[in-house]
């Protein structure tokens, strides 16, 4: 079957600005400034900026940019991080990787962000920070996290990785928490040539640790003060992204407008679950996932029309095989469980079309209804 309508089309997206890129990547290796340096630098002043927050610092990817967000909170062996099961692998990855135990909250029916509601129920002792995602581009309920946080001197980690350019009651996020991290994994709203991530503060104390601890603790060149890693950006994805960020509000903007003609074509199907934008939110849309109730056969239908979906995620991240150590069973996060079975992401990018837009929006109902004679 001929894909008509592909789940992302980059080729498309980097076309106009290729010639742009070209010469900037040409930069680049004139300059030999691979890893690290001025074109580093640059693009962090520019994200800093957009973000309107005080420091950007780049580096390999949104997973270093959270481990390298817990590790400058000194977060360590014996600690608990409280963050959701519906996620990447990458948000729990990271708290693992500092020593630290992942303890999960379910996320709440509508926004699919963390409950705040459900916080206190697995507060202990040992509770160190919070890290709330901002799924598929919807912001999290910040402001009770952040109240929460700090009543119980909690660090607040945003994981921004789905949500660059996303608001929260008119602000950005990546300007709410102790650090924000992004990634600019290629498929992003923002995504590079390649791995590339970043961790946004306002914090002069962390944004300094976290720079030298990117760098393998190095104050300067061969002096050591902090055991690091080696996390840096490379000089050709920050001379990409720099050129990249400057359509990003445009890009957002077309998928926001794509998102309402999906709203306004699913709205008097009951059989589907369409994303509901929080009033406090400006969602920037890197994921419009539905949730229907036959969700293979439904992703089945599609693909016999041409069109793409994907699954975000399947298996939520309390019950990966991988943290079957830390004890949970199916039914302790009923939110997220269901949202697992039930999600199938649509094509979303800023290039897709209206009339493609149409096309899948009748592919959907034509699924559903399918699935439900069956
Ligand atoms: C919510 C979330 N957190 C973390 C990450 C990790 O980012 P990266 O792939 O750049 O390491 C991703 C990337 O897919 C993500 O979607």
């Amino acid at each position: 079957m001929q894909i008509k309508v592909p789940f992302l089309d980059l080729k498309s997206h980097h076309r106009p600005m290729m010639n742009e890129i070209n010469l900037a990547i040409q930069e680049v290796i004139e300059s030999s400034a691979f890893a690290g340096g001025q074109f580093v630098t640059n693009f962090e002043q520019d994200f800093a900026a957009y973000c309107d927050a005080p420091y950007a610092i780049g580096v390999g990817s949104g997973t270093d940019a959270l481990w390298l967000s817990l590790l400058a909170c000194g977060i360590g062996s014996g600690d608990e991080v409280i963050t959701v099961p519906s996620t990447f692998m990458a948000t729990a990855e990271a708290i693992t990787h500092c020593g630290a135990r992942p303890v999960f909250v379910d996320v709440d029916e509508r926004t699919y962000t963390m409950n705040p509601e459900a916080l206190n129920d697995v507060l202990t002792a040992k509770t160190r920070a919070i890290i709330p995602v901002h799924l598929f581009g919807q912001p999290a309920d910040m402001d009770p996290i952040l109240e929460f946080g700090r009543k119980h001197r909690l660090y607040v980690i945003e994981d921004a990785c789905q949500a660059h350019g996303a608001t929260y009651k008119g602000k950005r996020v990546g300007t709410f928490g102790d650090t924000a991290c992004f990634s600019f994994y290629p498929g992003k709203n923002l995504g590079a040539f390649g791995e590339a991530g970043a961790i946004v503060t306002g914090n002069a104390e962390l944004n300094e640790r976290i720079t030298i601890l990117r760098d393998h603790g190095q104050v300067r060149k061969y002096f050591h003060s902090l055991v690091g890693w080696n996390c840096r950006m490379d000089g050709i994805q920050a001379a990409v992204l720099q050129i990249k960020l400057r359509q990003l509000e445009e890009a957002n903007q077309r998928r926001r407008d794509r998102a309402a003609e999906y709203d306004a074509g699913f709205r008097e199907c009951g059989e589907i679950i369409a994303p509901t934008q929080a009033s406090y939110a400006r969602h920037v849309y890197h994921i419009y996932a539905i949730r229907v109730g036959n969700r293979d056969e439904t992703i089945k239908c599609l693909a016999d029309q041409g069109i793409a979906t994907g699954i975000h995620y399947p298996v939520p991240v309390h019950l990966q095989e991988a943290y079957r150590p830390l004890g949970y069973t199916p039914g302790a996060f009923p939110i997220a469980e269901r949202c697992a079975a039930e999600f199938v992401s649509l094509p979303m990018y800023p290039e897709l079309t209206h009339s493609q837009v149409e096309q899948v929006i009748e592919g959907v109902k034509e699924a559903v209804a399918g699935a439900v004679e069956v």
